[in-house]
């Protein structure tokens, strides 16, 4: 069966539902997670939130420079924030370059690629953390934030959640950037936001936004 339902009549509903098991009066910040489907109408739903106080910041996920700038060029607010995948294995250096132009927060998602690719054995990561007495998610961390990227790992652990945030007592050198620029392969771990494929597997999520 296909997959018409309009973001604009659902998101006010869905929106309140967030606010009301949060407990809160507004949010900070609330993104579309997928440049799939009616995504004009979410964002047009945010947009009137926005204006009448509700949410601070309206942003999105996902969205590759060609989605985003349609996006831009057909709405009144520019997103202030893009989550995309980032991590050693995956840049992103000509959407960040393109976000930068556009006045868009580039934020990472996956930073430490779900631990996919042995990223926490990497032999070139764990060496440029021997050398900065740090962690491999603390050196990925840094050269995420070094970047001006905004970075959300996610961790169930306490310690982990703590040595997470300790990354603002060291820098990483041009000569530890250009061996974590070696890494990247330009390619996504996950999905290709080109394939049709994975459009269709999108249509057939319901809950999503
Ligand atoms: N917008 C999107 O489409 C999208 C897609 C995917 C994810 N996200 C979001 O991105 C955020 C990041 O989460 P993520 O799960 O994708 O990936 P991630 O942060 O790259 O990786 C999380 C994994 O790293 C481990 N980890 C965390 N800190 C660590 C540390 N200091 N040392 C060793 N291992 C560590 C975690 O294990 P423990 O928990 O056991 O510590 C978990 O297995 C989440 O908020 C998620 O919701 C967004």
């Amino acid at each position: 069966m296909k997959n018409i339902n309009s973001k604009y009549a659902c998101l006010r509903v869905t929106f309140t539902k967030s606010l009301n098991k949060l407990q809160l009066d507004y949010l900070d910040l609330y993104l579309i997670h997928q440049p799939f489907g009616d995504y004009y109408g979410a964002w047009r739903a945010m947009e009137e939130l926005y204006h009448e106080g509700k949410i601070k910041a309206i942003g999105v996920s996902n969205f590759l420079p060609d989605r985003l700038m349609d996006l831009i060029v057909h709405n009144e607010i520019v997103p202030a924030v893009n989550q995309i995948e980032t991590h050693p294995f995956y840049h992103q250096t000509e959407s960040a370059t393109f976000m930068k132009e556009q006045g868009v927060q580039h934020q990472s998602w996956a930073p430490f690629a779900e631990g996919l690719n042995n990223m926490f054995g990497n032999e070139v990561l764990i060496s440029i953390a021997a050398k900065h007495r740090k962690s491999v998610a603390q050196v990925v961390l840094c050269w995420l934030v070094q970047r001006g990227i905004v970075v959300i790992p996610k961790s169930v652990k306490k310690e982990r959640i703590v040595e997470n945030f300790n990354i603002f007592d060291f820098e990483l050198s041009t000569e530890d950037i250009e061996q974590i620029t070696a890494l990247d392969t330009r390619k996504s771990l996950f999905l290709s936001y080109h394939d049709p494929e994975v459009a269709k597997m999108m249509g057939n999520w319901k809950i999503d936004l």
